[in-house]
């Protein structure tokens, strides 16, 4: 079989590779992207652009991580605005950039607030040379007090007047970036679709209050002792943003670039399984460096290999048919807690989990077991099958859920 080719057609661009670097601080500057394109990335959206007389007034620090357990950077807070640079700077660099590289995808977020304004940057930007344009409708900090970012996103009509507004301008495809922080994505996404706006980006930062300073007991990032609510993002976020993808993939039928905690390949087949037709990535390039895009790269082609595939394109959508409502899912099997004694460390995750978190179904087999007392015992007549025993194991594979009927027979 031949090699698959990484390769991906979305919103009717071609890119070399289904990886693009998300609005951010690693797509601030020309210099930055080019890295990003000599180390693989397929394109990259600029970090989002206003226009000139727009004020950016930054604010210091503006990012801090949550760790967990020895984990850091488990989510990444950032109250960042959008770029503070001059647009009349930015674009000239966007020419330059798809000179140099020509087969590499340069996407533009943009901001605006006026129907004059989107349509203007629009304009500004498809001149520039952009292939695509990216609307940030999504910022949860900062922006919604100007009635901008989420305040958009949040808001199905609005949604559609601006979207429209771009869609009118624009004569390359728009992507409209929605926001997370709504009950259900689809209403907006409908609209974005009716609005006649080639796709969306889903989904930008979370919001969030990641934490607070036990010594000076206020929230953080501490500016001068005060701090706000501000976007969550990284590894946390990354089932919020698998759901609303496949949300709007299944249900509203319009493309849809996935983002949100992507870190190594798998995570992206997932978004693709669940119906992004490209990928980005911000808070791992962040953490990692451009770099990570070898990895990306070469997991998946060996994955689709594996699996015989040619294309990243044949696993989009390919998990959605079997997304289906609590209420349709099978109640004809019974799982069972299984331990395989040989790799078992004798830690007592489970025994814990089971006893405080779920059914008493799990105990040591006790003194009289000698060497294996340490070897947890499941109770067949009280597990219940929940599974959470398995989330707490930290041996792969040493305890699985079987069927209970093949189990009890064996
Ligand atoms: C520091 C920082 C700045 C960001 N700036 C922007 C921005 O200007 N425009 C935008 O649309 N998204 C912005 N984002 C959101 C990212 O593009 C992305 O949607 C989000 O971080 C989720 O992806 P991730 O988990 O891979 O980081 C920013 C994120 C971070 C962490």
């Amino acid at each position: 079989m031949k090699k698959p080719n990484l390769a991906v057609d979305f919103c009717g661009v071609r890119f070399p590779n289904p990886f693009v670097l998300a609005a951010a601080p690693p797509t601030d500057d020309a210099e930055m992207i080019a890295r990003g394109f000599e180390a693989g990335w397929a394109g990259a959206v600029v970090k989002t652009l206003g226009l000139e007389h727009v004020e950016v007034n930054l604010v210091s620090p503006m990012m801090v991580g949550m760790d967990y357990e020895d984990k850091r950077l488990v989510a990444l807070q950032n109250i960042d605005l959008i770029s503070d640079r001059d647009i009349r700077e930015v674009l000239p660099e966007v020419r330059e950039l798809k000179k140099s590289y020509p087969d590499r995808i340069v996407i533009v977020s943009i901001m605006a607030s006026t129907e004059a304004e989107w349509k203007e940057i629009t304009r500004r930007v498809q001149e520039a040379g952009a292939d695509m344009i990216e609307c940030s409708f999504s910022c949860p900090h900062g922006m919604p007090e100007r009635g901008m970012g989420s305040a958009v996103g949040q808001n199905a009509e609005l949604t559609y007047e601006r979207a429209k507004w771009v869609a009118e301008a624009a004569e390359i495809p728009v992507l409209i970036k929605l926001t997370p922080n709504v009950t259900d994505m689809r209403p907006v996404a409908e609209k974005v679709k009716e609005a006649g706006a080639e796709g969306v980006t889903c989904i930008n930062t979370v919001k969030g209050l990641i934490g607070f300073d036990l010594d000076t007991m206020a929230p953080i990032p501490s500016v001068e002792g005060y701090s706000t609510e501000g976007g969550i993002s990284g590894p946390a976020i990354k089932p919020i943003a698998l759901r609303f993808v496949a949300d709007v993939a299944r249900d509203v039928g319009i493309p849809v670039a996935g983002v949100g905690g992507v870190v190594t390949w798998k995570d992206a087949a997932e978004f693709l399984l669940a119906g992004a037709g490209i990928v980005e990535v911000c808070t791992a390039v962040m953490r990692y460096g451009y770099d990570i895009i070898e990895e990306l790269n070469e997991g998946l082609a060996l994955y689709l290999e594996d699996k015989g595939l040619a294309s990243p394109m044949d696993l989009v959508g390919k998990g959605l048919p079997k997304i289906v409502g609590h209420g349709e899912l099978s109640r004809a099997t019974k799982v069972l807690a299984t331990v395989d004694e040989d790799t078992c460390i004798g830690c007592g995750a489970c025994v814990i989990a089971c006893r405080d978190g779920g059914h008493q179904a799990i105990e040591f087999a006790g003194p009289d077991a000698g060497e294996d007392a340490r070897v947890p015992k499941v109770d067949d007549e009280k597990c219940i099958g929940c599974g959470f025993c398995r989330t707490v194991c930290p041996v792969e594979g040493c305890l699985t859920m079987q069927p209970r009927e093949e189990k009890i027979s064996a």
